[in-house]
């Protein structure tokens, strides 16, 4: 049972896997990176809505540690418009006191991006708004073993106690220690599968995917998940009370 009294109104933390880019460019047939820029511009949307629906973490799926085997041609289009939503939408993320985070392996992104992420945390670093946690080169299976070879180096150094280790300890070194699970997690465009996304985290979250591909989602749809979220019985695997 979660500790914040929440469990029976909206969600704290609501994860989103952002699909569907690719196929709503190429039905207006234009190339995927135009999909993928017009998915860019809902984020804001998104990210705006939440403090009216009472969400205080929302983590995104930019790019995951598999969608390196895209076309170079994609990759690269992505990494360029990853680095100019940050330079765009920093001051406004601090204006609108949203305190921004990253996960997944950052040294495997280029160094211009990683400053970019860098100066980006530390300059939302005392907003105390909305919680923005945006995925770039994130996999669940590379973050369980990226916090896994901390872990071992931990005891191998004598700092952590083998006999110690519980379902709490995994947690303090993944990439979303400072984070609460995710409460919902959305996928749009039809996919049902979570493609290696919070897997530890998401272990009791409750799914939602819509047809919707991702740049047709708008703050009312977002809403309208949020409210049947309200609606649903959570359990964490004891009974009703
Ligand atoms: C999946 O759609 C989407 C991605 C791999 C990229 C997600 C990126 C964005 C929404 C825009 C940038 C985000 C930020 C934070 C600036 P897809 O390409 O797999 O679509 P498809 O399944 O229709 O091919």
């Amino acid at each position: 049972m979660p500790d914040d009294g929440r469990q029976f109104g909206g969600p704290r933390h609501v994860a989103i896997i952002m699909d569907g880019n690719g196929r709503w460019a190429e039905s207006r047939g234009r190339p995927r990176l135009f999909g993928h820029h017009a998915g860019a511009r809902r984020v804001r949307e998104v990210v705006q809505a939440c403090p009216d629906l009472g969400v205080e973490y929302l983590t995104i799926f930019a790019f995951s540690t598999e969608n390196w085997k895209r076309t170079q041609k994609e990759v690269a289009g992505l990494m360029s418009l990853f680095r100019s939503y940050i330079r765009k939408e920093a001051k406004d993320l601090r204006d609108h006191n949203v305190r921004v985070r990253f996960i997944g392996d950052r040294p495997g992104l280029d160094i211009k991006l990683q400053n970019l992420m860098d100066e980006l945390e530390e300059m939302t670093a005392e907003c105390d708004g909305t919680n923005l946690t945006i995925a770039i080169n994130y996999g669940g299976r590379d973050e369980v073993a990226r916090a896994t070879k901390r872990l071992a180096r931990d005891v191998a150094e004598g700092r952590l106690d083998p006999e110690a280790i519980d379902v709490e300890t995994l947690p303090r070194y993944l990439d979303t220690r400072v984070l609460p699970d995710p409460d919902l997690v959305i996928r749009t465009s039809g996919e049902a599968r979570i493609s290696n996304f919070l897997l530890w985290q998401s272990a009791y979250a409750e799914y939602e995917f819509i047809d919707t591909l991702w740049p047709d989602f708008t703050h009312e749809i977002f809403a309208d998940l949020v409210a049947s979220y309200a609606g649903r019985d959570r359990r964490f695997g004891g009974v009703k009370a």
